[in-house]
């Protein structure tokens, strides 16, 4: 059966742009995938731990010792990046914030990207190891990113293009609700990205 996950990071609910194109995107994914499973993990609400003095070890030890007394501690990373290796569509639907992404996205980051697990080095090179899925990453920003003179600016999509690609994501496709600051852009962003998430290819 089909997976799909969807990460939303957005804490603006009802007034965020990303989570309103998110959910036009859920609902075309629905009608594409109606057998699908579908998990939402909403970051705004799980307040993620970043890794600290016992999360860290308790993911990466190598000593099957520790690792077992640390078993509880790595379960919440163990669960997210089981999740991750059983979907097969991967959504992740963020703001930009100080050009970057939220810290939240990056502490889901930090506890999925894991050697052994969705990433291993081999022979000198890096092999991602969540290869075959689909991603689509819905990006609001309040400044325009695809063009002009802020393009260089965006630590969003390269960031994420170049981590997803280093496990082994490399069908990635971009969905924008951009210029949300810039009230003549602001206005149709939205149906704009909706509209683009009509000709995703899924
Ligand atoms: C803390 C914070 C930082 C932001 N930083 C940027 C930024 O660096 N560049 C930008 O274009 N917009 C920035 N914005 C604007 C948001 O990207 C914009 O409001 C976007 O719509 C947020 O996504 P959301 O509507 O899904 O919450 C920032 C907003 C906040 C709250």
């Amino acid at each position: 059966m089909t997976q799909i996950l969807m990460i939303e990071v957005s804490p603006r609910g009802k007034d965020s742009a990303s989570r309103a194109v998110a959910d036009m995107l859920a609902a075309r994914l629905t009608d594409h995938y109606p057998s699908a499973k579908f998990v939402r993990r909403d970051l705004a609400a799980e307040h993620l731990p970043h890794l600290d003095e016992i999360t860290l070890p308790a993911i990466s030890t190598k000593d099957p010792a520790e690792a077992e007394r640390l078993k509880e501690v790595a379960h919440q990373s163990d669960q997210l990046t089981d999740e991750l290796l059983e979907s097969d569509v991967l959504v992740i639907a963020t703001p930009m914030w100080n050009f970057g992404i939220p810290s939240a996205l990056k502490a889901w980051i930090d506890l999925v990207v894991r050697p052994g697990r969705t990433f291993q080095y081999s022979d000198g090179g890096v092999l991602g190891l969540a290869k075959g899925k689909k991603a689509i990453l819905v990006l609001a920003s309040g400044g325009v990113f695809t063009g002009g003179p802020w393009r260089s600016w965006d630590f969003v999509e390269p960031y994420l293009r170049q981590i997803l690609g280093f496990i082994g994501i490399v069908d990635v496709q971009t969905v924008r609700a951009e210029g949300m600051n810039i009230p003549d852009l602001a206005a149709d962003a939205v149906s704009r990205a909706n509209k683009a998430v009509g000709e995703l290819a899924l």
